[in-house]
C-alpha cells in the first residue's frame, strides 16, 4: 500500500514509524513531514487547507490510504473528500471532527447525552458572560469555541483573570474561535488521555497516557502543546479505565443517534475526579505527543488496525500490547511557547538512539542535504525510551536528552515523576 501521511511533528513521526513497520506499507509519504520523516518516508508538501487537492494528490499518486495527523485538515473536511474518491482515509468526516472543531456542540452533546463533564454556560457576546462571571464562583475555565491550536483555554482562579479571558476571546485574539464562548467549572483532579480506534460501532481503547501541559516543572508556566508524556498511567486502575472506556462508548452511540457517522480516532481527555473521569474535551485525531508513547506499544500491525477501521471491520481486530512502559520528553526552543528563534544546529541525535530502547521522534525540524538536523519550531524532538517500567523508561529517556544538544534547548526535567512518587520509587 502506498500511504500519505498528513502532518509534520512528532505525532506523525510515530505514525510513520508505526506504519513503516508494517509489512503492507510499500511507499511512504509525509505532508509537510520534518526533519525525522524525511529519512523513513518522502516529504511533500500538499496545501493543508485545501481538501479538493489533496483528494487529487493522492489519487495521481496512486495512494490507498490517507492518515490525517491535525484536526484543522479534518475540520475542513480532508476525509469527506477523499472518501468521496474512493480512497481510504483515516480521521472522521467534517461533521466528526466538529466534536473537537466546536466546544459548545461538544458540551451541547454531552449535556444531552448524560455523559460527565464540567459544567458549563455558553455565551455569543461579551455582555453576557461578563453577567455571568459576577455570579460564578472561581476558579473557572473561559475557552474559546472553534479550533486556537490549544491557546484558546485559560483557567482564571480570580474574577479578574476570567473578565481579562472573556474580553480577550471577544476582542479576537483567536479570530473567529473565540466568538462564542464556554465557560465552566474548574474540575480538580489529574489529566489523563485515552484514545481510542472507533468505526462507529466498535469502540477499542489504547493504553492511557498523561501528557504534561505547562511549559515548567511542577505544572508551573503557560499552557502548551504538550511537554512530555509517559505511559502507563498508575492513577488509572482498571476501573477507572472501564469507566473512560464506558463514557468513549456512550459518546460514539450519542453520534450515531445524531447522525453521525464517525470513524477513525476518538480522543477522550479526562479528569480524574472524586466522583470519577469527567470529560475534559474530545479531539478527533491521534493526540501529540500522546501518540509517542502509545503507538511504540502497540504490536498489531497499524495498517491492518487503520483499515478495519474505515471499513467498518474493528470488531474482527483484538489490539495486541505490550506491557512496557514509555516515557517521552519534549525538547523545545527557547522562549517556547512564547517567540522562539529557528534554525539551530541539533547536535546527537544518533548518539541517543543508540541507548537501549531509545526513539527521538522529530517534531519542529528540518533535514538539510548534508543531514544536518536543524530546529524548525517551538517543540523540536520528542526524546522516548521504551523499558520494562516507568522508572527504567524515564532514565533512559533523560539518559538520552543529555546527549543532545541544540542552543537555547529547554525541556522539563520531571516528566513522569509525579506517578513514581504515586508508585514510591522516586
Ligand atoms: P482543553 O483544550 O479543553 O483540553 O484545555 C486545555 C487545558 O486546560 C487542559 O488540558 C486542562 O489542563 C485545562 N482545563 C480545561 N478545562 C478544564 C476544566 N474544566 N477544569 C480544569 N482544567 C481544565
Ligand atoms: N496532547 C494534547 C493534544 O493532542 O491535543
Amino acid at each position: 500500500m502506498r500511504v500519505l501521511v498528513i502532518g509534520g511533528g512528532g505525532r506523525e513521526h510515530a505514525i510513520i514509524d508505526a506504519l513503516s513497520k508494517s509489512s503492507k506499507v510499500t511507499a511512504l509519504f509525509c505532508s509537510p513531514g520534518n526533519g525525522g520523516t524525511a529519512r523513513q518516508a518522502r516529504n511533500v508538501n500538499i496545501e493543508m487547507a485545501d481538501p479538493a487537492f489533496i483528494a487529487e494528490w493522492a489519487e495521481v499518486n496512486a495512494i490507498d490510504l490517507v492518515v490525517v495527523g491535525p484536526e484543522d485538515a479534518l475540520v475542513v473536511g480532508v476525509a469527506d473528500m477523499c472518501l468521496a474518491s474512493g480512497i481510504a482515509c483515516l480521521g472522521p468526516k467534517a461533521a466528526g471532527a466538529y466534536l473537537e472543531g466546536s466546544k459548545s456542540y461538544a458540551k451541547d452533546l454531552m449535556a444531552k447525552y448524560g455523559i460527565p463533564t464540567a459544567e458549563y454556560e455558553v455565551f455569543d457576546t461579551s455582555a453576557e458572560a461578563m453577567a455571568y462571571l459576577d455570579t460564578a464562583k472561581m476558579p473557572v475555565v473561559v475557552k474559546a469555541d472553534g479550533l486556537a491550536a490549544g491557546k484558546g483555554v485559560v483557567v482564571a482562579v480570580t474574577l479578574a483573570d476570567a473578565r481579562g479571558a472573556v474580553t480577550k476571546c471577544f476582542e479576537g485574539l483567536y479570530g473567529t474561535a473565540g466568538d462564542c464562548i464556554v465557560i465552566e467549572e474548574f474540575l480538580e483532579g489529574q489529566e489523563c488521555s485515552l484514545l481510542a480506534f472507533t468505526d462507529g460501532k466498535t469502540v477499542l481503547p489504547m493504553v492511557p497516557a498523561q501528557d504534561h501541559k505547562r511549559a515548567l516543572d511542577n505544572d508551573e508556566g503557560p499552557n502548551t502543546g504538550g511537554m512530555g508524556v509517559y505511559t502507563p498511567v498508575p492513577a488509572v486502575d482498571k476501573a477507572t479505565l472501564a469507566e473512560m472506556t464506558r463514557i468513549l462508548e456512550q459518546t460514539v452511540a450519542a453520534l450515531v443517534s445524531e447522525g453521525i457517522d464517525y470513524r477513525g480516532i476518538l480522543y477522550g481527555g479526562f479528569v480524574l475526579t472524586e466522583e470519577g473521569p469527567k470529560v475534559l474535551e474530545f479531539n478527533a485525531r491521534f493526540g501529540d505527543p500522546e501518540t509517542q508513547v502509545v503507538l511504540p506499544l502497540l504490536k498489531t500491525d497499524l495498517v491492518d488496525v487503520l483499515m478495519a477501521t474505515i471499513e467498518q471491520r474493528l470488531d474482527e481486530i483484538t489490539l495486541e500490547w505490550s506491557d512496557d512502559a514509555v516515557v517521552s520528553v519534549v525538547l523545545a526552543s527557547g522562549g517556547y511557547p512564547g517567540t522562539y528563534e529557528k534554525g539551530k544546529t541539533i547536535k546527537g541525535i544518533d548518539q541517543a538512539e543508540e541507548i537501549e530502547g531509545v526513539r527521538v521522534y522529530h517534531a519542529g525540524t528540518v533535514l538539510a542535504k548534508d543531514l544536518t538536523v536543524f530546529t524548525n519550531g517551538g517543540r523540536v524532538l520528542n526524546v522516548t525510551a521504551i523499558a520494562p517500567t516507568l522508572a527504567e523508561a524515564r532514565s533512559r529517556a533523560y539518559e538520552a536528552v543529555d546527549l543532545i544538544s541544540f542552543e537555547d534547548m529547554q525541556y522539563r526535567t520531571d516528566i513522569g515523576l509525579k506517578a513514581l512518587r504515586a508508585l514510591g520509587e522516586a
